[in-house]
């Protein structure tokens, strides 16, 4: 299955403060020590504070890195509430010798943001930018700022609520956190219309790698302002705060679900896929789901069902959406409905966008490969695969955060 080309769901947050060696307890007691003028003791949690094992988990939902990563915790967890407690994390973390990994609060389905990621015992530290979670939406106004700690899923509800008729091009878990996202990319079902979450990034403020704060794109310069729009959480320095562009939104979508087995033709249907998916027009994004033998057609359409009926019929009859695979709903109850399904008939939508605590969720290996290739037709393996989405006017396809 080597060319078969999947674009899973990774939200990599890893920051390496540039560490001259290996840190040992000592260096850690001086990191604990150097952060202790600057930041305020009840936001650093060392292993031995009662609610250290809490934190450490609480955005873990890859079930497998809970042993490793408690098992080799960090030196002890920042969790600021401004610019200055992160600032003085990255520089005591330099004047030490400790990395400093970063997390936004939200899913991260590798573990790269909470654990050191080296078979050595190095030792290293968490900055969980889930305090900084603040979102600040004007009604009609398209900029929007939000805080890196702020999950998708806040920022979908916020938006919604405070500008209807506008929205927001990002992934398709609620649960994801925005400093990881929007830095690798951030696709999702608008971003043929809208482009990735870092296509609409207008402005941000960050810390960079010496501990400066960086208050916009002027202070940051062109390279580096383009380099966090898509170069990886984490790698150029620690966003804090992005500046976003929302976008307009129908009234009403439409949610389309088509599955189609291997004896219904999923072959088939996926490979047609590949060629058309991506010139669709740019109200309609079709992303498939390859599992077990199953390929689970998902569409989000802007606009009615009685509308995508038709396109669909024409552009991939195939499929034959009828209007009983359809689902008319608010652009926020879309948000929800792709990742709780059914649930949002039975629970509001505050109690899934906005609820802050994450379930653990299962044992999952999540293995983003990309191609550049179409990938031919072919018959008699069944293979467990995960989510593919074609971009814009191309097949080939890339690794970002969805
Ligand atoms: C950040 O918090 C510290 C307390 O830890 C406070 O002294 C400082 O004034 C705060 N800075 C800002 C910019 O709010
Ligand atoms: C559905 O959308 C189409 C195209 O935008 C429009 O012409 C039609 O009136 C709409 N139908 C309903 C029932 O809203
Ligand atoms: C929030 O999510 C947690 C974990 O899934 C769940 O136990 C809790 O009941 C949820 N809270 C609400 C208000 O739904």
């Amino acid at each position: 299955m080597a060319s078969i080309s999947l674009v899973l769901t990774i939200c990599v947050l890893g920051f390496y403060v540039p560490a001259p060696s290996l840190a040992s307890p000592s260096h850690g007691n001086d990191f604990l020590r150097c952060l202790s003028t600057d930041v305020p003791g009840q936001l650093v949690q060392t292993p031995s504070s009662p609610s250290f094992k809490q934190l450490l988990v609480s955005s873990i939902r890859n079930a497998r890195f809970v042993a490793p990563a408690t098992a080799r915790p960090p030196i002890c967890i920042v969790t600021p509430t401004n610019a200055s407690h992160v600032q003085a994390a990255v520089r005591c973390g330099r004047r030490h010798g400790v990395r400093v990994r970063v997390r936004s609060g939200g899913h991260d389905c590798e573990g790269l943001s909470y654990r050191s990621g080296r078979r050595d015992s190095e030792a290293f530290a968490v900055i969980d930018l889930a305090e900084l979670h603040a979102i600040g939406v004007n009604p009609h106004e398209a900029p929007a700022w939000v805080d890196a700690g702020a999950r998708i899923g806040e920022l979908y509800y916020h938006v919604a609520t405070a500008a209807p008729g506008l929205g927001f091009p990002a992934g398709m878990c609620p649960t994801i956190g925005g400093g990881g996202h929007f830095s690798g990319g951030g696709m999702g079902l608008m971003m043929r219309k809208y482009g990735l979450s870092a296509d609409n990034v207008l402005d941000a403020t960050m810390v960079d790698a010496q501990g400066n704060l960086l208050a916009d794109k002027k202070a940051m310069g062109d390279d580096l302002f383009w380099a966090i729009r898509g170069g990886g959480g984490g790698n150029f320095g620690i966003v804090l705060s992005w500046k976003v562009r929302l976008v307009p939104v129908p009234p009403t979508v439409t949610f389309v679900k088509v599955a189609r087995t291997m004896e219904q033709g999923a072959v088939d249907s996926v490979t047609k896929w590949q060629t058309l998916a991506p010139a669709l027009p740019d109200d309609l994004s079709v992303r498939v789901v390859v599992q077990n033998g199953e390929a689970n057609f998902q569409a989000l359409y802007l606009g009615n069902s009685s509308a995508v009926v038709t396109t669909m019929g024409s552009r991939f009859p195939e499929l034959r959406v009828t209007i009983a695979d359809c689902k008319e709903m608010s652009w926020l109850q879309y948000t929800a409905y792709i990742f709780f399904g059914d649930a949002i008939n039975s629970k509001p939508l505050e109690a899934l966008l906005l609820n802050r605590s994450m379930p653990l969720g299962q044992f999952v290996k999540n293995n983003p490969t990309t191609s550049r290739k179409h990938s031919p037709r072919r018959r008699g393996r069944r293979s467990s695969a995960g989510p593919m989405v074609p971009p814009r006017g191309s097949s080939s396809w890339s690794r970002t955060a969805e």
